[in-house]
């Protein structure tokens, strides 16, 4: 039996179909992060499509150096909060590092997150062998991921820092290569961060699923930011793909608002915030 909700969103609802349509008809995703119930809420408001809750609440909200100290308990811990904020908006959630560990680990952090949270999309970075095989196990149990590529910042040990990735020519061959497994693979949803704006425009063109850039130029099919570096409160250096929206404006609502604003028609990110 299927029951309405009492609490019926004002907006429809964002799914995964409604997300692919929004690529077919050329109209740009808007996707931003969110770590508790109060934030969701202005996300929601504002009409953004997707709430991420990142993993860069490591950094941002437990002020580590990395990603990559974040916990599957945190993360079933802040999806919890933020999904007491959403109605319409799709809610996706981060794979912590390293429940790419087994087929069977990433399906329980999958089941947890979703199941037991209300995350309804999971992202997992990379596109080894061993994660394309969770990325096809995941979506065979229904659960529908992102994947994310490009500066991918579980691995930054191994890039040896937060790099912008693809601008050597074999480079971008393979981030594209990676984008079309991961969407073989069964990905609904692909994040391409830290690239040149000529292999974001590439991978978007090459792929059915929507792209969703963070400094991967203007020609993705959306675009996501961490909540705190546009509203400008993130400590330390802003990184160069983002912008403080809150600058010159007086709430966090109207910061949220022209943010979704400005990926809608296109006037973000410029050149200013783009990797050649
Ligand atoms: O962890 C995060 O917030 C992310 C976004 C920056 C895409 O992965």
């Amino acid at each position: 039996m299927y029951v309405e909700n009492s609490s019926a969103p004002a907006r429809k609802p964002v799914t995964v179909p409604s997300l692919h349509a929004m690529k077919a008809e050329g109209r740009k995703i808007v996707m931003l992060t969110a770590y508790d119930t109060s934030f969701a809420a202005q996300v929601e408001h504002a009409g953004v499509d997707i709430a991420l809750v990142g993993d860069s609440l490591g950094m941002v909200v437990q002020g580590q150096r990395s990603t990559l100290p974040v916990t599957l308990e945190q993360m079933v811990y802040h999806v919890t909060m933020v999904s007491r904020g959403l109605s319409a908006t799709l809610l996706a959630a981060d794979m912590p590092f390293m429940a790419d560990r087994s087929v069977d680990f990433a399906l329980e952090a999958g089941a947890r997150l979703v199941g037991e949270a209300g995350a309804a999309m999971v992202k997992i970075e990379g596109a080894a062998p061993h994660i394309l095989e969770a990325i096809h196990a995941l979506t065979e149990r229904v659960i529908p991921v992102c994947a994310h590529l490009g500066l991918t910042p579980q691995s930054v040990h191994k890039f040896g820092g937060y790099k912008v990735q693809g601008r050597a020519q074999d480079d971008a061959e393979r981030v594209l290569s990676e984008a079309l497994a991961v969407q073989q693979a069964g990905a609904s949803l692909l994040v391409l961060e830290g690239v040149p704006s000529a292999l974001g425009e590439r991978v978007t063109k090459a792929l059915d699923i929507p792209v969703i850039g963070i400094g991967a130029g203007p020609q993705c099919d959306g675009q996501v930011l961490v909540i705190y570096d546009m509203l400008g409160i993130t400590p330390g250096k802003r990184p160069k793909f983002s912008k403080d929206f809150l600058a010159g404006r007086a709430s966090v609502a109207e910061a949220i608002g022209a943010f979704v604003a400005d990926v809608r028609n296109g006037a973000f990110p410029s050149a200013e915030h783009s990797y050649n």
